[in-house]
């Protein structure tokens, strides 16, 4: 193997959740101490079960990424976080009834011993939560010092030399880009004079840039998608990524809208409505929050089916998105898709899709693969934004002058390829032909 431009993963990885007492981190963290102790498998992580073919087809050479690039290892990672309510990840698993207890009762012990420390948190930016395990500063410059000496001190608690924080907390109120975010000096300004447009999830990450951690962003708010972050992460050459899970809905538009466009079928309408009762429901049954989420999920037909270069396709589809709070269904989101597409001769057809998941047990796996790609990113001294792994997220990161990648195949590719290029093995383009055998000669 030659990974000669990157380090190898010794020591233990630091993780700082943001939200470590929510629904898709307590569920996150009871998975990684099953796996651990051997209760179950990664059942959708890609960085532990997928394969990555290297060199032809004839050649069969299949490696599990996890032995093809040198990822930490699962029982590496040392866990901390904050949250708004001082209670145990193992209450707050109780609390968010995404596993049942006979699942949670075999890591309770480590549930148990996970506190979070505590949080900036202003209910301007998240108005359906409330909580006390706050901090208080003179302003938010004060409050993001305070998050670096938190990242500090958790580093030499733990004896760690790398960190990995992700946003895994709610989502805020919209927030459109704004001048305080364009450059490091209007933000540093802007933290000492409280602007508003300067949010809990953006102090969180130019903490964790500054302190030389990697960050990951799992909402869909702008957190570390500002120029002012992504300049300090890219002087200090450290990997950033985000934003918004991809899990139920979306990730099935990533896969059926490449279909309609693949086979240049055209598109009427697509209404995706769906019911969700556990508190990132509540939080996004706030408007305010809602236009954040609104905002990421519609983003992704429009790059994908590209109305301006396909006029007669897709130039005028009407394209809705609605989440509805529903507490009786808790975690188990019900969705509906209801697309109307057009063929030959213009001919309507409709395909409706009803998925009933869990959002975070899809979200989960997605957590744990950010966080160990992001630590291979940091060891590889890649820094900026790591499109490659747009794969994970509804609304990728980009640089200004490119437009998103949402296929999940071209994405899965592309995430594929980069590991390739990174062992220095060659890229697959797929135009590779196999030399001609007949299945006579294979048995001659
Ligand atoms: N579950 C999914 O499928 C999915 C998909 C995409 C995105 N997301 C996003 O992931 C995030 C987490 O989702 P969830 O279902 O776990 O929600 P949740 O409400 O269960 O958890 C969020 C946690 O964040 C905490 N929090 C809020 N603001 C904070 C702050 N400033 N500092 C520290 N902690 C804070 C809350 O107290 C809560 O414990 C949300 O933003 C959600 O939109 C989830």
């Amino acid at each position: 193997m030659k990974t000669n431009q990157i380090k190898e993963p010794n020591g233990k990885l630091g993780v700082l959740i943001v939200g470590i007492n929510g629904a898709v981190s307590t569920t996150f963290l009871a998975g990684v101490f099953a796996i651990r102790k051997g209760f179950a498998k990664p059942i959708g992580s890609v960085s532990q079960m997928a394969t990555i073919r290297i060199g032809k087809r004839s050649e069969n050479n299949f490696p599990f990424i996890k032995d093809f690039v040198p990822l930490e290892s699962i029982d590496d990672l040392i866990f901390g976080g904050w949250d708004i309510r001082n209670e145990s990840c193992l209450e707050a698993s109780r609390y968010a009834q995404v596993l049942e207890e006979k699942d949670l009762a075999r890591v309770a012990d480590e549930l148990e011993e996970l506190r979070p420390m505590k949080a900036v948190f202003d209910q301007e930016y998240v108005k359906r939560l409330s909580g006390d395990h706050v901090k208080e500063g003179e302003n938010k410059f004060d409050l993001m010092t305070q998050l670096r000496e938190d990242i500090r001190q958790f580093k030499k608690e733990n004896s760690l030399d790398r960190i990995v924080v992700i946003w895994a907390g709610s989502t805020e109120i919209f927030i459109p880009l704004a001048d305080v975010h364009k450059t490091k000096e209007s933000f540093v300004k802007g933290m000492k004079n409280n602007d508003r447009n300067i949010s809990p999830s953006m102090l969180y990450a130019w903490a964790a840039v500054s302190e030389g951690a990697a960050y990951i962003n799992g909402s869909p708010g702008l957190s570390v998608d500002i120029p002012a972050i992504m300049d300090l992460a890219a002087e200090r050459n450290i990997p950033i990524a985000g934003k918004d899970f991809k899990t139920g809905q979306t990730l099935i538009k990533t896969v059926i809208g490449p279909m309609l466009k693949t086979r240049m079928l055209g598109l009427n309408g697509w209404f995706s409505t769906n019911i969700l009762g556990n508190r990132d429901g509540e939080v996004l049954d706030d408007k305010d929050s809602f236009k954040t989420k609104e905002e990421s999920k519609l983003s992704v037909l429009d790059t994908v089916l590209q109305p301006d270069i396909y006029p007669e396709l897709y130039g005028n589809f009407y394209h809705k998105v609605r989440i509805n709070y529903y507490p009786p269904r808790g975690d188990n989101k019900e969705g509906w898709d209801n697309i109307d597409l057009f063929g030959w001769l213009g001919y309507p057809m409709q395909l409706k899709i009803n998925f009933l998941c869990r959002d975070s047990i899809l979200a989960a796996p997605i957590v744990l693969d950010l966080i160990l790609f992001a630590d291979l990113a940091l060891r590889a001294n890649m820094s900026g934004i790591q499109d490659w792994l747009s794969l994970f997220f509804k609304s990728p990161m980009h640089s200004p002058n490119a437009v998103p990648e949402h296929d999940l195949f071209i994405q899965m590719m592309k995430l594929k390829n980069t590991l390739r290029e990174l062992m220095n093995e060659k890229q697959i383009t797929h135009v590779e032909t196999e030399p001609a055998k007949s299945e006579l000669e294979r048995q001659a």
